[in-house]
């Protein structure tokens, strides 16, 4: 029997929590040394493309997210201020994709307003996801405990676990986590 999806969820929330935390130490350790590892802030943009919009945010906007809507008119409001979060967070991913060739480019003026732009944003995935995950422990998991009968979680369950059986998802998903662990090693360390 899967694990429920309220549980499935809320581990891989601890995960992307652990990148958060990575990502506000990595935003004070540019801007108190002038200086900005690429390879780590892209090793950041990696994990949250694939990991937490590719597959966690997946999971909740094409399986729960459609449930809840079509039981309750209630978690409609509820379901589309998580919607709005998820993309000012993928917003927050773009500005530092864009941000990051000048950032660690070699005209100084630039590479200094694009380390300006990757710390802002940073900054803010930082804050901003902490309250959704937040909310979503709290709001969403009641929601879903209350409006799902007991088969129909572990129908939900099955359908999270089913996306990891694709060929080669079960590795991809072992290396995220190992990413999310070696990320927050660097910012313990820091
Ligand atoms: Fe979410
Ligand atoms: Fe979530």
């Amino acid at each position: 029997m899967p694990e429920s999806p309220t549980r499935q969820l809320a581990d891989e929330h601890e995960y992307v929590l652990l990148v958060v935390g990575a990502m506000d130490a990595e935003a004070a350790r540019i801007e108190d040394s002038g200086t900005i590892d690429v390879g780590r802030v892209s090793q950041m943009v990696d994990f949250t493309r694939n990991f937490t919009d590719g597959d966690h945010h997946t999971k909740e906007e094409n399986l729960l997210f459609p449930l809840l809507e079509e039981r309750s008119p209630a978690a409609g409001g509820t379901i589309s201020v998580l919607l709005s979060e998820h993309e000012a967070a993928r917003e927050c991913m773009r500005a530092i994709s864009a941000a990051l060739p000048d950032a660690g480019g070699p005209d100084e003026e630039r590479a200094a307003a694009g380390r300006g732009v990757v710390v802002e944003n940073l900054r803010l995935y930082a804050y901003l996801l902490p309250l959704h995950i937040g909310k979503e422990d709290t709001v969403l998991f009641k929601l879903t405990e209350d409006l799902l009968s007991a088969q129909e979680q572990e129908i939900l369950a099955r359908e999270f676990e089913d996306m990891g059986k694709a060929p080669g998802a079960r590795e991809v998903t072992e290396r995220y986590h190992r990413l999310a662990h070696d990320l927050a090693e660097g910012h313990a360390r820091a």
